[in-house]
């Protein structure tokens, strides 16, 4: 594939272009960093490269051979239209975003099973009361997502000792999971913690409806994927009746998550603002080149998106 005119775009496009200018690799191409207002029809036709998070409002795929997100989640390119060029090539970011999002997971895990909350409330009363604190060993985790975040997930997560499932489409063995279930074979009763890290795609936009919440015990549901697998209407409702017992929430099919949204104040609700796995600059770089590299050198592409299934 020859490559000549790459067009950047989006919050890191800026960052982007100074740590690219010192590369000598792109040297003899054609490089713009654009804020995505900037972006015109023109600016895609030149283009035969598009590199950002998302497509920008005007998008449309003129001469572009690669597009390349610079996250690890492509809903926002998938839902362009129905039909992909099949001469486009989409590749997403691979980088460190399971050692995060397992960073992530195991604080909020670990604030639940060290009863932060309640001990802070016992100091503002200055109570003196013993709580122990349950053990990460003696906790079942259900993973959803098998692929490479959730794969490292399970690995930091089975370093201390918790109990591992996936569930994946195939049902696949996978390293680090003590067993996968496909989706149709799913059991969740006695799951203390249900992690998704799925992407958004036709088969699991709204998964977790209220079927799915109401086979739960007293579980905590963190949410890393996408906000669009979720029904939230479901999720409150299961916070009441007791079959979840909270909700850690990083992402939403709206963000930011509109001011009056009830997820904001269901006291059973942790939202924070889709950090969990935060693509840096120099991350966002070194993806971009490796696949660069591989591309014009004919390697095979761990990063590629098959659109027919959407990640
Ligand atoms: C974040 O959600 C990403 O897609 O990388």
């Amino acid at each position: 594939m020859k490559l000549t005119n790459f067009l950047f775009t989006g919050r890191l496009a800026k960052k982007l272009e100074r740590l690219l200018d010192a590369e000598n690799r792109l040297k003899g191409r054609n490089l713009r960093f654009l804020s995505e207002e900037d972006v015109t029809a023109e600016d895609l036709d030149w283009a035969d490269a598009y590199v950002a998070f998302h497509p920008v409002a005007n998008f449309h795929f003129g001469n572009l051979k690669w597009i390349h997100s610079l996250g690890a989640g492509v809903d926002r390119y998938m839902a362009l239209g129905e039909r992909w060029p099949e001469e486009v090539l989409l590749t997403r970011t691979i980088t460190s975003f399971g050692k995060k999002i397992g960073e992530y997971t195991l604080s909020y895990m670990l604030k639940d099973l060290q009863h932060h909350d309640t001990f802070h409330d016992q100091q503002v009363r200055g109570e003196w009361k013993m709580i122990a604190p349950r053990a990460l060993d003696q906790m079942k985790v259900v993973v959803f997502g098998t692929g490479e975040i959730g794969q490292e997930l399970a690995r930091i997560l089975a370093f201390f000792g918790v109990h591992v499932e996936g569930v994946s489409r195939s049902g696949a063995d996978k390293d680090h999971f003590c067993r996968v279930m496909s989706l149709e074979e799913v059991s969740l009763e006695k799951a203390d913690f249900i992690i998704n890290t799925l992407p958004l795609t036709m088969e699991t936009e709204r998964l977790f409806d209220e079927r799915f919440f109401g086979q739960l015990n007293q579980a905590v549901f963190v949410n890393v994927g996408r906000g669009g697998t979720v029904n939230h209407d479901a999720l409150l409702k299961a916070l009441d009746s007791g079959c979840l017992k909270a909700a850690v929430l990083d992402v939403f099919e709206e963000e930011p998550l509109p001011v009056g949204s009830p997820l904001w104040s269901h006291p059973g609700v942790t939202v924070t603002p889709h950090i969990s796995a935060i693509t840096t600059p120099e991350e966002g770089v070194a993806c971009f080149l490796e696949t660069l590299e591989a591309l014009e050198s004919g390697r095979e592409l761990r990063n590629r998106v098959d659109v027919s299934r959407g990640y």
